[in-house]
């Protein structure tokens, strides 16, 4: 009996295809790697010796190393475990953000930023979505998989019903801002690691200073908790007014509410999104 070749077998390509869409490119290596000190060695500007790289961003076949043998000796470790933030990242990515005087510019920035290890395995750098000069800006965790592809935040399922909530306190993309904490979709829709969120954290908080909104709402825990500091959860935190505070000192309302995401797995909490809208409604209403 003659048995098919490996890549004619039933299942492989969509198996393939799964790995490829969960951000897998590489099977297991003889020898551990460490590829967090892979990014922290990176020179600015250079792109880190990451496998997990994006499609069209890979090494042709036969470049890519196949085994330990081939590959040269593993830098040597950073002092920080990777479980902690790289201080000298997020330092950079401060300073970069800092330096950033109009949205455009903040957008260029990020783009040009090779110290957190998701961009190496998105497709895309999602910036934003909507009007920057809107009074009311929005605040979602990461990027999904549209998201991803068309480089626009909540595109998908729950945008949606993002777009559905907007409309029923009058609002649309014209009239909105819409951004999120994390710019590049983490593999396979994993939550982003506090490593990865604490990177990124001062291009958000960036972003939030040049928008100036009169009006911030943070959508779904992972927003609020980093935009107002807190370790509070979101089934308390949400339905009351609290204050982001940018660096340079101003102070901004902020609602935070329930992510779109969790009200399609939860309509039965679709009320209590419905009134944390309309007290941002009523508050655009009174600093209007
Ligand atoms: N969920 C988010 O938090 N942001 C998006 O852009 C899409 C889904």
């Amino acid at each position: 009996m003659t048995s098919s070749p490996i890549h004619e077998q039933p299942g492989l390509r969509e198996l393939l295809a799964f790995y490829s869409e969960a951000g897998v490119y590489e099977a297991l290596v003889e020898e551990p790697v460490d590829r967090f000190s892979e990014i922290a060695q990176a020179a600015p500007g250079q792109e880190p010796r990451m496998s997990a790289a994006p499609e069209n961003r890979r090494p042709a076949a036969a470049d890519r190393p196949r085994a330990a043998a081939q590959r040269p000796a593993p830098p040597p470790a950073p002092a920080a475990s990777a479980a902690v933030p790289d201080e000298a990242q997020v330092a950079l990515a401060r300073e970069l953000a800092a330096r950033a005087s109009t949205l455009d510019e903040l957008r260029e920035q990020m783009a040009a930023f090779d110290g957190c290890n998701l961009k190496f395995t998105a497709k895309n750098l999602v910036f934003a979505d909507g009007n920057p000069n809107s009074a009311v800006m929005l605040v979602g965790e990461a990027p999904g998989r549209d998201e991803d592809i068309e480089g626009l935040p909540f595109v998908g399922r729950s945008g949606r019903l993002l777009d559905r909530m907007l409309a029923a306190i009058g609002l649309d993309r014209n009239s909105a801002y819409i951004a999120n904490v994390i710019p590049w979709r983490p593999p396979g829709n994993r939550t982003p690691t506090p490593h990865e969120t604490e990177i990124c954290r001062p291009f958000i908080e960036r972003q939030i200073e040049l928008v100036n909104p009169k009006v911030l709402v943070t959508l779904g825990g992972p927003s609020a908790k980093l935009l107002l500091n807190t370790t509070e959860g979101i089934l308390r935190l949400r339905g009351n007014w609290r204050t982001h505070q940018t660096r340079s000192g101003t102070s901004i309302p902020t609602m935070p509410t329930l992510h779109p995401a969790y009200l399609l797995r939860n309509p039965a909490h679709k009320k209590l999104a419905w009134r944390d809208f309309l007290e941002v409604k009523a508050k655009l209403k009174e600093l209007s």
